[in-house]
């Protein structure tokens, strides 16, 4: 079995048609490996915060003269040319911060992101950066779901449904995102039942509205 997940072959396959990759938080390198052999990316910047994560994306792409490794808090303090940012798997909260850090080179680029927890708040913060969400995707990978989104510089408005459930997904409604939410609907009112908290009541009528329960 492919040592590469699901989700990384997802992220990955959204580089085509881009010339330099930066994966930020680039870890096992798998990423950068598909998106030089698969998708025709030309070369790629391997960021990790953590030697032993950057030495990990070495050892996968040890046979590529097109990666560059840089041991690096996010793009702090770097000046890189790319096209297009890769953040992956991690909570949105940090995302945002590497965002922040690295704003100067980010402004005015594509950038794929998959994070993971409290995505209502990277919405927000995206909408208030001037960025545009311009793709949303929703994937189940072995019985875990992640949303990966494809982000351009640009205006967007987003209300609070948007906000909750992305812009996207909760329009096209795919088969994934209702199994997602009638899931979660059911683990909702179960908590409910037990503490009638207004935040959950409001998260219950938000999904019911969406998804047409
Ligand atoms: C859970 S891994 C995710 C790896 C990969 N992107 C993926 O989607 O599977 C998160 C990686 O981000 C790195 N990381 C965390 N904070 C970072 C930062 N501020 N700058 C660069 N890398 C960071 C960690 O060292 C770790 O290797």
């Amino acid at each position: 079995m492919s040592k590469i997940s699901k989700r990384i072959k997802v992220i990955a396959s959204k580089s085509k048609g881009y010339h330099t990759l930066v994966d930020i938080g680039v870890d096992h390198g798998y990423t950068i490996l598909e998106a030089l052999t698969i998708y025709g990316v030309k070369k790629a910047y391997a960021i990790d915060i953590s030697e032993g994560a950057l030495a990990q994306a070495k050892r996968t792409l040890a046979s590529f003269e097109n990666v560059t490794y840089i041991l690096n808090n996010g793009l702090v303090g770097l000046n890189i040319d790319f096209d297009l940012a890769v953040i992956s798997g991690m909570g949105s909260l940090l995302m945002i911060d590497i965002i922040k850090g690295g704003y100067e080179l980010l402004k005015n680029k594509d950038l794929i992101l998959e994070p993971q927890g409290n995505i209502d708040e990277l919405r927000i913060f995206l909408m208030n950066h001037n960025f545009k969400i311009v793709d949303e995707q929703m994937i189940c990978d072995k019985g875990k779901y992640y949303e990966i989104l494809k982000v351009t510089p640009g205006k967007m408005q987003l209300d609070e449904l948007d906000i909750m459930f992305g812009p996207f997904l909760r329009r096209e409604k795919s088969e994934t995102f209702i199994n997602y939410y009638k899931k979660l609907l059911i683990k909702f009112k179960e908590a409910y039942s037990f503490s009638q908290n207004e935040n959950l009541l409001k998260k219950i009528k938000g999904i019911e509205k969406v998804i047409g329960e």
